[in-house]
């Protein structure tokens, strides 16, 4: 029997316990300590039923994820998991899958070779295979429509999203929701049915059969998979091997779905997306602060401005139970503030995401007033207050004097350095960057803003608060726009510039948009206000270089019209009443005259050539950015763009797709572009030019900095 499984005869049932922690998963050893269970129950007399069970926290949550890299690599062939599936199922005694936690992927399928699913009431079951970009591969696709019925299976399957256990009770996936003791529950229940006969999923074909119905349910799948998961291969995969379980016989159906996990499981969406999900947890490790940190207790938080971001960032914290206090300079913008407010949680309870009890708690614990009062009891105060240094110095300096000493005190600019914020206090070590992104109240992105005198205690505080908040929290360094705004300065400026060079703006848009970014950088300029950034280039005038090409000549003309986008009906396009753009013959006769004013030659742009201008412009400021150490590795950059700025998950973000082109071909470019366009843009970064040079990629360069720096420590 393997460690990782334990097998226990308790009277006349056989309990088998997965002890693989953090999540059990099926790592080398589980599925083999399981059969081995399964061979003794089989073989003991006494027994006659058996119970799976995880242990700790969760049943199994899948399939070991990082195996797959080594199936990719070559160090592998496969993770054979179907024939733990089929020794389950042929299983001389009834096996009775005793859920809590999450059953998800081939925890799921490990669940449906048993012949009976019980569960507590806070179980969740689900098929997330997609999110990773490969399909169920254990033979979820061809059992889940059995026990579940098509529709379902579909539903499961291609989107990924979990099923409550009420859920999946109603779907035939659990036979029955337990209260109480989850062991006990399960060992009385297997009782109940050891002398019945034992269902085999594979066999039940009953709910397969509706074939006209099938057809439509398969063609409306693929119409919202198109949609929804737009760009991506993994959910049409899945679709079609769960056809295939209403088309072939089981094991045929089988072979289908493994050859297709397998096709997807050496794509690179798939890869890509198991990046995406390692860096999402990666990015909470920072290397020089160990997880023992202190950190304070935030029971009590302060928002400083009610406005665009102010108001959001106070939701957040309603939203996680922490009372808030929301502080305006005026009645009337406070009221505004807080009108938003209601009226996006009153859109929320429309729609049924939670009830008026909950936005009536949510709205009771933040505490709108125009004084100071109660800051003093604040363990974080988040000033939001318009973006001018003057103002928050000012500001800053007023909450030194109130807040107590172990408050953290973040600010939420975006551009601002945060060591000339903390200087207006006497206390720099509790100032942090806490750079929140539009609307605060629904992006995960948090970048944590590293000052050069912030403690690590804040730090420790601050990505933990992130999480508490739902947010995913990447640290920064500080710099003018930090990761993600320094970087998107450099593709907001390539978008700008192909136009003036004579692609139109819905070609620019259009281009990126089917590269998968959620939207072009032009409608995003629209959307979020282009006066936002002409404001912030006044206060940056002084830095302008003379005799370099204008980055921003455009939007600052439309600004000066009085173009600011979306909320004065017109930008770069032109709005509808429902907001919806249309090119605009005025903006695009501006941008000729423009462009033949400042001298510059117009010609025919090929999609190909925007991907790569804007694309590699963030690549390249990506990986100075690296090297400055303002991020820690690439895959926190990845991990912003994929959070922060609508970038294709599916892509990888930013430096994981330069990884895929080759760095060696994303530089000769860049070159190509240094000569075009100036080194003054294009002037390729050092360290790419090293890891193009050297024939490596920015994940390994991580792995390198990873390994050195375990070396360092031990
Ligand atoms: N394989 C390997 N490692 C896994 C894993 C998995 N399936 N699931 C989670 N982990 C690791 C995480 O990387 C993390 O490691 P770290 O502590 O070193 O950073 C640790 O377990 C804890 O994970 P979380 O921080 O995510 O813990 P949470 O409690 O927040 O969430 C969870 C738990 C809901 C289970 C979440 O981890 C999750 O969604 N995991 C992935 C589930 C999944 O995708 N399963 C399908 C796998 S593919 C498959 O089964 C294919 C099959 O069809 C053949
Ligand atoms: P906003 O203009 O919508 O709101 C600012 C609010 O601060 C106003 O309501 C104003 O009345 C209030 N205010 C000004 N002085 C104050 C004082 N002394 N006391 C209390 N309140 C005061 O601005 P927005 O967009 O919310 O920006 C706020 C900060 O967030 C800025 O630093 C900005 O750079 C940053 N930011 C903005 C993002 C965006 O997309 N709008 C994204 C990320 C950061």
């Amino acid at each position: 029997m393997s460690e990782l499984v334990a097998y226990a005869r308790q009277g006349d049932i056989g309990v088998i316990t997965i002890n693989n922690p953090p999540v059990n998963a099926l790592s080398p050893g589980v599925p083999e300590g399981i059969i081995a269970g399964i061979e003794k129950a089989e073989a003991d007399p006494e027994v006659r039923a058996v119970v799976v069970i995880g242990g700790g926290r969760t049943f199994i949550a899948g399939a070991d994820i990082r195996e797959f890299g080594k199936i990719t690599a070559g160090q592998k062939e496969r993770i054979a998991l179907y024939p733990l599936m089929n020794k389950i199922e042929d299983s001389k005694k009834p096996v009775v899958m005793a859920i809590h936690g999450t059953a998800f992927g081939g925890g799921l399928e490990t669940a449906m070779s048993g012949h009976y699913r019980i569960g507590l009431a806070t179980a969740q079951v689900g098929q997330p295979e997609v999110k990773l970009g490969i399909i169920p591969g254990a033979g979820g696709t061809q059992r889940l429509p059995r026990l579940a019925g098509v529709a379902k299976a579909v539903e499961m399957c291609a989107f990924g999203e979990p099923v409550d256990a009420k859920a999946a009770l109603a779907a035939g996936i659990l036979d029955e929701i337990i209260e109480g003791d989850l062991l006990q529950g399960a060992m009385e229940f297997a009782r109940s049915i050891a002398q019945k006969p034992a269902p085999k999923t594979r066999d039940r074909n009953e709910k397969l059969q509706d074939a006209a119905g099938n057809t439509a349910i398969f063609a409306l799948a693929r119409e919202q998979a198109r949609k929804i998961r737009r760009g991506q291969t993994a959910p049409l995969a899945a679709i079609d091997a769960v056809e295939a379980a209403t088309k072939l016989p089981f094991d045929k159906g089988i072979e289908r779905e493994a050859e297709i996990f397998r096709a997807c499981l050496f794509s690179t969406q798939s890869k890509a997306l198991i990046h995406a999900f390692f860096g999402e947890r990666t990015v909470a490790k920072i290397p020089d602060i160990p997880k023992e940190t202190k950190t304070y207790d935030i029971r009590r938080a302060a928002v400083i401005g009610a406005g665009t971001m102010g108001g959001g960032i106070a939701m957040n914290y309603a939203n996680a139970g922490i009372p808030v206090i929301v502080k305006e300079a005026s009645r009337e913008a406070l009221d505004r503030g807080l009108a938003i407010i209601r009226k996006n949680y009153e859109n929320s309870v429309k729609k049924g995401r939670f009830s008026q009890a909950i936005m009536d708690q949510r709205m009771a614990l933040i505490t709108p007033q125009l004084t100071y009062d109660g800051f003093e009891q604040a363990d974080i105060i988040v000033e939001a207050v318009f973006e001018g240094m003057a103002l928050k110095k000012q500001i800053f300096s007023e909450i030194d004097k109130i807040a107590k000493p172990d408050c953290v005190l973040a600010t939420n600019t975006s551009t601002l350095s945060i060591d000339e914020i903390a200087s207006a206090t006497r206390r720099p070590q509790m100032v942090i960057g806490h750079h929140f992104f539009s609307p605060a109240n629904v992006m995960k992105l948090l970048e944590i803003v590293r000052g050069k005198a912030t403690s690590k205690e804040v730090i420790a505080t601050s990505m933990n608060l992130a999480k508490k908040l739902g947010k995913i929290g990447v640290l920064a360094g500080n710099c003018k726009g930090f990761i993600g705004n320094r970087m998107i300065h450099c593709y907001a400026r390539e978008a700008v510039f192909l136009v003036e060079e004579g692609a139109a703006p819905e070609q620019v848009d259009g281009a990126l948009y089917d590269f998968g970014m959620a939207m072009g950088p032009l409608a995003m300029g629209d959307l979020a206000g282009l006066d936002v950034g002409w404001r912030i280039r006044q206060e940056f005038k002084h830095l302008e270089k003379p005799g370099v090409r204008k980055t921003m000549m455009i939007p600052d003309l439309l600004c000066e019209m009085g173009r600011y986008g979306q909320k004065t009906g017109k930008g770069w396009y032109i709005y509808d009443a429902d907001r919806k753009p249309s090119p605009d013959p005025e903006v695009a006769a501006l941008i000729e005259k423009a462009a033949r004013e400042a001298g510059i030659e117009r010609r025919k742009i090929s999609n190909e050539e925007i991907i790569e201008r804007t694309i590699y412009a963030l690549v390249n400021e990506g990986a100075r950015i690296l090297e400055e150490g303002i991020a820690l590795r690439a895959v926190d950059i990845d991990i912003v763009y994929l959070n922060g700025y609508g970038f294709p998950a599916w892509r990888g973000g930013p430096m994981f797709y330069a990884d895929t082109i080759g760095l060696k071909n994303v530089l000769a470019k860049i070159e190509e572009f240094e000569k075009r366009h100036g080194a003054e843009f294009w002037a390729p970064a050092p360290l790419l030019q090293r890891l193009a040079r050297e024939g490596k990629t920015f994940e390994a360069y991580d792995k390198e900095k990873e390994a050195m720096q375990a070396g360092a420590r031990a």
